[in-house]
Formats: structure tokens, sequence, C-alpha cells
């Protein structure tokens, strides 16, 4: 089998309304449904062969990857051996195509685009709704970023009912994100193990399930009918929800930096004062992405840059499924 032909593309996706928590560990189902948009300027970029060797080799941007990517890799790695009855060692050539810091989850568009390449290698003949169920195995998130534009997680309740579908794939409306970082340092707790302690122990998980039914909802018919304000301001709801668990858990815990507030606050006054389209959302680090819309993201790039001279900020648009 030749490289060429495993090859596989799939970008990053931002979650709208928040995936925190998981009813099955094992196999990846989450507590709740959520909703996301693919985004153009990150994506991942893998291929995989067998091989003859007595273990399976793993290169991420040209070098021998980490203990930590190659033991979550393998993992799923066994996986697909298993689901097709084959003990051959497999060699994955990864590349990230990252915007400076662009401080995205590369996990998303990591396990979309080795689930897409593993089923051209095995020749499974996947549909793209079983493909969403196999890159879930891998991180949830990735269930998301096998389709592009606006996508809907349906968490399910089994393997194969626990899997992304496509609300639109080509959205319309001039939305466009502007992603800030501050720190682009590995994170001290990530995103599974923060939505397990939140999970299980803050008193206003109980609560959860029913934020993210509404938010959903209303986040459904704000994107029908393309009101960017309403997605914004619920996205921003949606976060803040989600960070509440983590500040609640026992013992607390926060992704948030000194950084991370003043900009939500700068953000909610240049709502008021200037009437900009500006809304945060934030997933397990201290960067924010800001939701806008076209004709005002250098504007509020310019004010950001101002106010953070130090920060990398890049400038993103609706992305497309996997290739
Ligand atoms: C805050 O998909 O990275 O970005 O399933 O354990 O790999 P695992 O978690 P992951 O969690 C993403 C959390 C989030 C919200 C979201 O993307 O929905």
């Amino acid at each position: 089998m030749e490289y060429q032909n495993t090859q596989t593309t799939a970008h990053t996706n931002i979650a709208f309304i928040k995936y925190w928590g998981k009813k099955d560990a094992q196999l990846n189902l989450p507590c709740t449904d959520s909703l996301s948009l693919t985004l153009d300027g990150y994506f991942t970029t893998t291929t995989s062969k067998f091989i003859s060797d007595n273990e399976d080799q793993i290169w991420l941007n040209g070098q021998r990857a980490p203990v930590g990517f190659f033991k979550r890799t393998q993992k799923f790695l066994d996986l697909c051996r298993q689901l097709n009855h084959c003990k051959q060692k497999i060699q994955i050539i990864t590349t990230n195509h990252v915007p400076t810091a662009a401080g995205l989850a590369s996990s998303a568009s990591g396990f979309a685009a080795l689930a897409g390449s593993l089923n051209k290698l095995f020749q499974m003949h996947l549909s793209r709704a079983q493909l969403s169920c196999l890159a879930r195995r891998g991180s949830g998130s990735a269930a998301r970023s096998i389709y592009g534009g606006w996508v809907w997680w349906q968490q399910g309740s089994s393997d194969q009912t626990s899997l992304a579908v496509p609300i639109d794939e080509h959205p319309q409306l001039p939305i466009c994100l502007l992603s800030v970082v501050f720190n682009d340092q590995p994170k001290k707790i990530s995103s599974t193990q923060g939505m397990e302690r939140a999970r299980t122990t803050s008193p206003f998980y109980s609560c959860w399930p029913h934020i993210v039914a509404n938010d959903l909802s209303a986040m459904k018919k704000a994107i029908a009918t393309a009101d960017l304000q309403q997605i914004g301001q619920i996205a921003e709801n949606n976060c803040l929800a989600m960070h509440a668990l983590n500040w609640s858990a026992r013992p607390a815990f926060s992704y948030f930096t000194d950084a991370t507030w003043k900009l939500i606050n700068l953000l909610q006054q240049w709502r008021q004062e200037l009437q900009l389209v500006a809304y945060a959302t934030v997933d397990a680090g201290p960067n924010v992405k800001i939701i806008t819309q076209k004709n005002q993201v250098q504007q509020i790039q310019a004010r950001v840059q101002h106010s953070f001279p130090e920060a990398q900020t890049t400038i993103l648009y609706p992305g497309s499924g996997i290739q």
C-alpha cells in the first residue's frame, strides 16, 4: 500500500456548546451533546502504512513522537488492529499545520486524520458517520472534526450511536474567530482529567446537562436564523458555565489567568460602548477565541494587540471536513 493512498487531512474545531464530562470513559461517551464550528486555519495531515518491524513507528512533525503522544496513538492503533483482526505493526507519519502558537487543541484534528488514514489502510470502507464514532474513541472532540462547518455531536448511548452529524457544512454567515494566545505551554490539567474531576466532584454538575440542552436548542435556532450576536452570547454563556464547574470542583481548579479575565471584561465593554460583535469562548487553557464577524475582526485584532502586546493573534474562518 502506498503512503499516498492513506493520506488524510482533518481540521480542528472549536466547541460553541462544550463537551465536558464522560458517562463512559472507555468508549468516550459524553454526558451531553455538544456543537462546534470546524476551522480552516489549523489542520493535521496523517499517512499510515504496515511495516515489518517489531514496534509501531510514530512520527510527529518530522521527529519520533514523544512518549505521551506515542502511547495515546498506539492505543488507537491497537483498537483498529483489534477491529480488523490484525497484528501487524504500523508506521504513522503525522504533521500538524499550526499558525504560530494558535493554541488550538490538536487532538481533534489529530484523531480525525488518524481515523481517516487507518480507514484507508485497513480498507474498512467506513461511512463518515462510522468514522465519527471511530475518531471519538481517540478523543471526544475528534468526532466533530469529520465534518466541516457547524457540527452537532449527539451523545448517544452506545459506541454506534454516539456520533457527530453536520448541521451546515458551508455556513454563509460572515462569522470568524480571533484566536488570542497568551501562553502556548502545555496545560497542567488535561481536558480528560479536568472534565472527570468536574463531573465527579462539582456539586453543580447535575445542572450541566440541563444547561447544555437549553443552550443547544437556542444555539440551533440562532444558527438557523444566522443571528451572530445570539450565537456569540450563547457560546460565551455556555463556556463560562463549563468553567464554573471547574471553579466549584473539589479541589477547585481553573484554566483562566488574569489575562483571560481581562480580555473577557474588555469584550463586554467593547460590546456595550462600541457596539462590536465580540464574544469569548475558552477551552482547557488560558487562551481566548473571540467570536466575531468578518468586517470587525481587524479592528478587534488591533484592540487586542494594543491591550496585550505580547499575545499572538490569528484570524480563523469556517473550514471543511476530512479529505
Ligand atoms: C474544553 O476532546 O480533548 O475543548 O475526549 O478526553 O480527548 P478527550 O477530551 P477532548 O475535550 C475537549 C474539551 C473542550 C470542549 C470541547 O471541545 O467540546
